[in-house]
């Protein structure tokens, strides 16, 4: 199964991209993060996304294409979770090209619905485990122990250099420029979920497995579960 997670900066896509992927044997490509390894790793493409990402303007679209392109030819097992990819119309033709090619085909666009106040307050109160990458927020997600990651236990804690104001204004800017036309071309192509991602980490999280279960469901009922959870853009 190929799903893309969609919506703003902040939405909750990473956060949902990881529990999804978990137990179900599906990778999670997120553009995002490998683009932010590439900086880490002072590639040539890390460099040049570098000062793209810190404005909060998009990464060309030769470039996060070609990432996807090379990370998808090495497999994807049960299926990908596309999270923050495509993020412009050349983007999702380029990503039903290489499926296509693949003999693979995207199952679902699911579209996580957050208003920007929201999206703001999200965005303000991330951090994350320097160490493991283990993503938290200082109300919605703390650490259980304060200081200490749940995960692997470090103390060590990094807040991401793009999650300033100006810069997310530039991304909200993008968003709605460049990214959520998107919502109608996929609306277009029946793959639209709409999901409300306004609820807790929990909620959105069993919200996504109730429509992932009825897409799994045998085709008529599959199709009606479908009508039910698709509207228009
Ligand atoms: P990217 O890393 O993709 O950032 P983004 O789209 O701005 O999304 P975020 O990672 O900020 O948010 P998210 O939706 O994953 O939310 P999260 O789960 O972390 O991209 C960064 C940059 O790279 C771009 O600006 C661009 O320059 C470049 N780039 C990447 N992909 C590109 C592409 N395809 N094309 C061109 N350029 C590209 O959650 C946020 C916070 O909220 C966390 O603290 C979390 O704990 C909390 N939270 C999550 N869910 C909930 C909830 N339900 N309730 C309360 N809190 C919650």
């Amino acid at each position: 199964m190929n799903l893309v997670l969609f919506g703003p900066p902040g939405a909750g896509k990473g956060t949902q991209a990881r529990r999804l992927v978990e137990g179900r044997g599906m990778v999670q490509l997120s553009t995002g993060d490998m683009l932010r390894a590439a900086q880490a790793a002072n590639t040539e493409t890390g460099r040049r996304a570098a000062a793209v990402m810190a404005r909060g303007e998009l990464v060309s679209d030769a470039i996060v294409v070609g990432l996807i392109e090379e990370r998808l030819r090495q497999g994807t097992g049960a299926g990908a979770v596309f999270d923050g990819f495509p993020r412009t119309l050349a983007q999702a033709d380029a990503l039903g090209a290489l499926l296509d090619r693949l003999g693979q085909r995207l199952d679902a666009v699911i579209e996580l619905r957050v208003d920007d106040a929201a999206l703001i307050d999200r965005i303000a109160g991330r951090f994350s485990c320097g160490r493991c990458g283990e993503v938290y927020h200082d109300r919605a997600r703390p650490t259980r122990v304060p200081g200490v990651c749940d995960v692997c236990g470090s103390t060590g804690f990094v807040r991401r250099a793009d999650d300033n104001a100006e810069s997310l204004r530039q991304r909200l800017m993008e968003y709605y420029k460049k990214t959520a036309p998107l919502i109608g071309y996929y609306h277009a192509k029946g793959l639209l979920c709409p999901v409300d991602g306004l609820g807790g980490v929990e909620a959105v999280g069993a919200a996504i497995d109730a429509l992932l279960a009825r897409l799994a469901a045998p085709r008529r009922g599959r199709e009606r579960a479908l009508d039910g959870a698709r509207e228009s853009p």
